[in-house]
């Protein structure tokens, strides 16, 4: 059993937004490949967030996250413990790539000095592809083509680069990467060096996703599964450290602003069998409860 892979290059575009469709359904966890982002620009994104982990530790402290900040972006070292009490860390840098009135350059890399270009370049490209598979999986509702865009903040829908650093970790029993969890936000588009180590939960096993050098992974958030009130699944992931090998990953989470209230799609709450399951959440709160464990309903 392994996670789905989507084509998009497929010329019968019905058959590809079906597959995503499914995919989405089935398993909220899927690999895209031909997906129109140059490999070249992919790369290269990878190349330059690599430099700059390899800096010297006082350079990468240049983008740190103050200490008095609310909000996530910058770099940092975080320390955790996962539900069974192991010890997970790892480093990461996070900096918004659009909209472009909520991007401070002062948290992206000043080097290497291509940093910012390719970053640039890879927002624009990833927003096409991103608002193409939101388009699908609105269709997939049965509904318009915008309608998971504007639930999630139209126009103000943001995307957050995350860097994620794993150092080798030669004892796997003691240490895990990023802990399992589901993403907060709408949709995430990852892509990872060549180390293995992202695994999906699905019908009780861990599975390995095996994704390829250009391929793109696509992970449902919790507020996709919530707009389409159950519909989509959003996908328990974790990461798991490489024995000898750095793992770096680069996820970018789009999501509402923290303002935005968001709920199951108004369209989809039709007649008595399609009572709303969830009940709305401006996005802040929504994170804060996750994050500090409160329930949720
Ligand atoms: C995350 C995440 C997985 C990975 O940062 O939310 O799931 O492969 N990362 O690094
Ligand atoms: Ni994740």
């Amino acid at each position: 059993m392994d996670v789905p892979i989507v084509d998009l290059s497929n010329p019968n575009e019905d058959l590809v937004a079906r597959a995503v469709v499914k995919a989405s359904e089935e398993w909220g966890i899927f690999q895209v490949v031909n997906h129109g982002i140059p490999p070249e620009l992919i790369r290269r994104l990878k190349e330059v967030g690599t430099k700059f982990f390899e800096l010297p530790e006082t350079e990468k402290e240049a983008v740190a996250k103050p200490e008095d900040s609310v909000d996530v972006e910058g770099y940092r070292t975080k320390y955790q413990k996962d539900l069974e009490g192991r010890n997970a860390w790892v480093d990461h840098l996070f900096h918004r790539i659009w909209p472009p009135s909520r991007v401070s350059y002062r948290f992206w890399p000043k080097l290497p000095m291509d940093y910012r270009e390719v970053n640039e370049d890879y927002a624009k490209h990833l927003k096409k592809l991103s608002e193409k598979i939101m388009e699908w999986l609105s269709e997939g509702l049965g509904l318009r083509r915008e309608a998971l865009i504007e639930g999630l903040g139209g126009e103000t829908v943001e995307y957050l680069m995350k860097i994620n650093y794993y150092p080798p970790c030669p004892d796997q029993d003691l240490v895990i990467g990023a802990p399992d969890h589901t993403d907060v936000n709408g949709i995430t588009f990852l892509v990872a060096n060549e180390a293995l180590g992202l695994q999906a939960f699905k019908d009780n096993h861990w599975i390995d996703v095996k994704y390829t050098t250009s391929g793109i992974i696509v992970i449902v958030g919790d507020q996709f599964h919530r707009m389409s009130n159950g519909k989509y699944m959003s996908a328990k992931h974790r990461a798991t450290m490489d024995k000898e090998k750095t793992r770096i990953s680069w996820p970018v989470f789009v999501e509402s602003s923290l303002d935005h209230k968001f709920a199951p799609l108004r369209e989809l709450i039709t007649g008595e069998d399609n009572a709303p399951k969830f009940k709305p959440y401006v996005y802040k709160d929504f994170k804060f409860r996750k994050l500090k464990k409160l329930p949720l309903d």
